[in-house]
């Protein structure tokens, strides 16, 4: 069969204007369940590092739902550390901090995280489970290739950690990748949050002498990675960070 270059074309076009509009409309059905989906993940996470769950477990949904009862998450004004009356769920802080008009640049004592811009907003979770009380305050900061993407959960009282993770980062498998290895993030629980002259908790290069209380050993062979590991708690636990709120936190319960 001939065919003219003009029903080639023709056919062409109808069929990436078909395929475009099919991607399209797709992507439009499924963003609620992504967006769900979404959520429910970062649920998963919170219950974990908050210690209401081990790391391998499933955590089915129902699971998630009857936990989260529990689990309050809130949106606060980073600079004031004031709530806000807005969804959790509502809120992008990593979105918001690329737009200039949601976000502050952040100050240059902090630079190290590498976080160039922080959102107005802050997502926290405020864990009430009996006998479990804590605060998780979602993180993030640059390691060696890539911006790391974590959780931090913080006793009531602020005395001192209850657990770290990381979820989302690009660094090496077997070096800087290992801040995700349990056998790592398992000498963060116990340790102190502020110490005499501020922020305590931190991650020094493995050789190094260390402030047992507060500081961790680095990674051996990804110091880069835990300096920005240790400039990541610095930045979220700091002035520019969540340190309003967990003032205001601590004095008033
Ligand atoms: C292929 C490759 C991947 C690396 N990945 C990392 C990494 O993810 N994180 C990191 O801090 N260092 C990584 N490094 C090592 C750094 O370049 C640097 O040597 C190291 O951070 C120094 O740490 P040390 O003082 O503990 O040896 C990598 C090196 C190579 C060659």
């Amino acid at each position: 069969m001939d065919f003219s270059i003009k029903y080639v074309l023709g056919f062409a076009l109808v069929l990436c204007i078909v395929c475009s509009a099919l991607v399209s409309s797709t992507a439009v059905a499924l963003k609620e369940r992504q967006d769900a989906n979404k959520e429910l993940d970062q649920r998963r996470q919170v219950i974990r590092v908050a210690g209401l769950a081990l790391a391998g477990d499933a955590l089915p949904k129902e699971t998630v739902d009857t936990l989260f009862e529990n689990i309050q998450g809130r949106v606060i004004d980073r600079e004031t550390g004031d709530y806000l009356d807005v969804p959790v769920a509502s809120v992008n802080p990593i979105k918001e901090s690329k737009d200039p008009a949601m976000s502050a640049s952040t100050p240059s004592e902090f630079k190290a995280a590498q976080v160039s811009r922080l959102s107005n907003r802050l997502q926290v979770f405020e864990v009430k489970t009996p006998g479990k009380e804590c605060l998780v305050l979602p993180i993030h900061g640059k390691g060696l290739w890539s911006t790391m993407y974590g959780y931090l959960a913080l006793k009531n009282d602020l005395s001192e950690v209850v657990g770290i993770t990381f979820y989302a980062h690009g660094e090496t498998p077997g070096l800087g990748g290992e801040i995700d290895n349990p056998s790592w993030k398992d000498q963060f629980p116990g340790r102190g949050v502020y110490g005499a002259d501020g922020v305590g908790l931190g991650v020094v290069k493995a050789s190094a002498p260390r402030d047992k209380d507060y500081e961790v050993d680095g990674l051996s062979g990804a110091t880069i990675t835990t300096k920005g590991v240790d400039a990541t708690i610095k930045l979220w636990l700091g002035p520019a960070g969540y340190g309003p709120y967990l003032e205001q936190f601590k004095t008033q319960g």
